[in-house]
């Protein structure tokens, strides 16, 4: 047993617990946007509507309260078997006065059968993410059964998981990991730290399936940055077994979940994933599973983020457009620094100025849904709001909202406050998070970092970047905090504005 000391586990690490995060792919909004894309229909987000969510493996409920927080009318709840990560997410919600969001104790494994289920809401939005490839056959088996029996029909669901074959060179190095860590040590964090130096000396000694692999190159890399927690999570479980896309589907069929797509949006469109020649040899199958499988060969995809639907009804071209023109968008980033080219696997990604040009510029007087940018005067054509929701929310620069932002409430304000007080520390600054917000729905992505200038901002009188880097590396040398404060006054430069346009901080905060 890994790291499960305590016995309880079942091979499950149990002793150190897991990193808070934000994943906006699991975001109900943005999971929405993944089904129109698919061409199924998604939920009714009009702004009073409330949406059950319910988060499986929560671990300590940073995502799940970052959507209660900026959503009070839905209902939140995280199952975690930890203690210490439901302790930790309710000690939060209390902290934050959040009163939409509840956290059970509970084991995935028999959890559909036990009689508590019943007072569980009936889901809309069912997520995990990290856990289905990283726990046994029981708990996956479980999952299945309560998704079954807890997400309504046309509920949506999300499941990351490890994919095949894009982990393929990572099992043997993962097997090392786990039989020569329990073998060392008891607690999973020296199980690390063993097996970690194994692979080291491993690799100086010439071993084969070890050298030059971009996947064992991570871990190194992780482990020079000392993310102990996350290693033991990520390797040490007992039973970690990345999964080929066509089995989870099979498995998750018997809760009657259709396919969709991908939450990663670009995913979703093949010519800036795949070669044309890659396209042709897919587009003479029509098994979607086949399709994937070849896509999952060209691609360098370690991480599956598959969308389903509990009984997906398609929609009609047209019907799917509508939908999309419903869609409310927000710009993420100031329209200067908005990204016209990027990388994408197929090659060189040129975002098309004549179309996008005026939309990002009406994105940045303010949030707009798409039937209106498709109406805006000097577009060159206004016939595809698919791309155009897919190529700015898939490239992170815009962010689906449910209505305009307003003024954050007290909720927020607590909230926000209270994650950095907890997470942040100098070790972390470049976590993903995100800071709750009102009026949109939509938790803010950001760096840990933000977190704290954002509440400092809100909760100081006068902005202090050079005593804020104090407080916050008050453990680290001069010169280091001098390079923190002058950071910290950058970002109040360039982000506190989009944190102020997207309701996540104050008009009037620290002017
Ligand atoms: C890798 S963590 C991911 C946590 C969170 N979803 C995230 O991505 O940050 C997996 C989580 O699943 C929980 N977990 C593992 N096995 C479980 C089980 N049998 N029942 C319930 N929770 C479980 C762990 O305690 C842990 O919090």
């Amino acid at each position: 047993m890994s790291g499960a000391w305590a016995g309880w586990g079942d091979g499950y690490v149990t002793d150190i617990a897991y990193l808070p995060g934000y994943y906006p792919h699991q975001s109900p909004l943005h999971l929405n946007l993944a089904c129109l894309l698919g061409g199924a229909a998604g939920l009714d987000l009009t702004p009073e509507h409330p949406i059950s969510y319910l988060e499986l493996g929560c671990g300590r409920g940073f995502g799940a309260l970052a959507l209660a927080a900026s959503n009070p009318h839905w209902h939140v709840t995280g199952i975690d078997f930890s203690p210490a990560h439901i302790a930790a997410a309710r000690e939060l919600a209390a902290e934050a006065a959040i009163a939409n969001a509840t956290f059970i104790e509970a084991d995935l494994s028999d959890f559909a059968e036990a009689s508590r289920i019943d007072t569980l809401l009936e889901a809309d939005v069912v997520t995990l993410h990290g856990l289905w490839s990283w726990v046994s056959d029981a708990v996956r088996s479980g999952i299945v059964r309560l998704i079954d029996r807890k997400l309504r029909p046309g509920g949506i669901a999300y499941v990351s998981y490890n994919a095949l074959p894009g982990w393929q060179q990572a099992i043997g190095m993962q097997r090392l990991l786990h039989e020569v860590g329990r073998r060392s040590a008891t607690r999973s964090d020296r199980q690390v730290e063993a097996g970690v130096e194994v692979v080291r000396t491993l690799i100086e000694a010439g071993a084969y399936q070890l050298s030059d692999n971009p996947l064992v190159r991570t871990l190194l890399s992780h482990a020079d940055h000392g993310q102990i927690a996350y290693l033991a999570h990520e390797y040490m479980n007992a039973h970690w077994r990345p999964c080929f896309h066509a089995d989870v589907v099979r498995d998750l069929a018997a809760a009657k979940l259709d396919w969709i797509g991908s939450a990663a949006l670009l995913e979703n469109f093949s010519p800036l994933m795949y070669s044309e020649q890659a396209r042709t040899i897919m587009a003479r199958f029509d098994d979607p599973g086949v399709r994937e499988l070849i896509k999952d060969m060209c691609a360098v995809r370690c991480l599956r983020q598959d969308v389903f639907v509990r009984g997906a009804r398609r929609l009609t071209a047209t019907e799917r457009d509508a939908a999309l023109g419903e869609v409310m968008l927000a710009l993420r980033c100031h329209p200067d620094q908005f990204s016209w080219e990027m990388d994408v696997p197929a090659g060189h990604m040129a975002i098309e100025r004549p179309f996008f040009g005026p939309i990002v510029a009406a994105l940045s007087d303010g949030p707009r849904r798409v039937s209106d940018l498709l109406a805006l005067p000097d577009l060159p054509r206004r016939d595809n709001p698919g791309e155009l929701v897919g190529i700015l929310v898939g490239t992170d620069q815009a962010l689906p909202i449910i209505a305009p932002p307003r003024e954050p409430d007290a909720i927020v304000r607590r909230f926000n406050r209270a994650a950095a007080a907890r997470f942040v520390r100098p070790d972390n600054f470049n976590t993903s998070m995100a800071l709750a917000s009102s009026g949109t729905g939509a938790p803010l992505p950001c760096p840990m970092l933000d977190l704290f200038v954002a509440a400092r901002m809100q909760e100081c009188e006068r902005l202090d970047p050079e005593g804020w880097a104090k407080l916050l590396g008050r453990d680290q040398p001069d010169t280091e905090q001098q390079r923190l404060a002058a950071f910290i006054q950058r970002l109040i430069d360039d982000r506190a504005p989009l944190w102020r346009r997207l309701g996540a901080l104050s008009a009037a905060a620290a002017p």
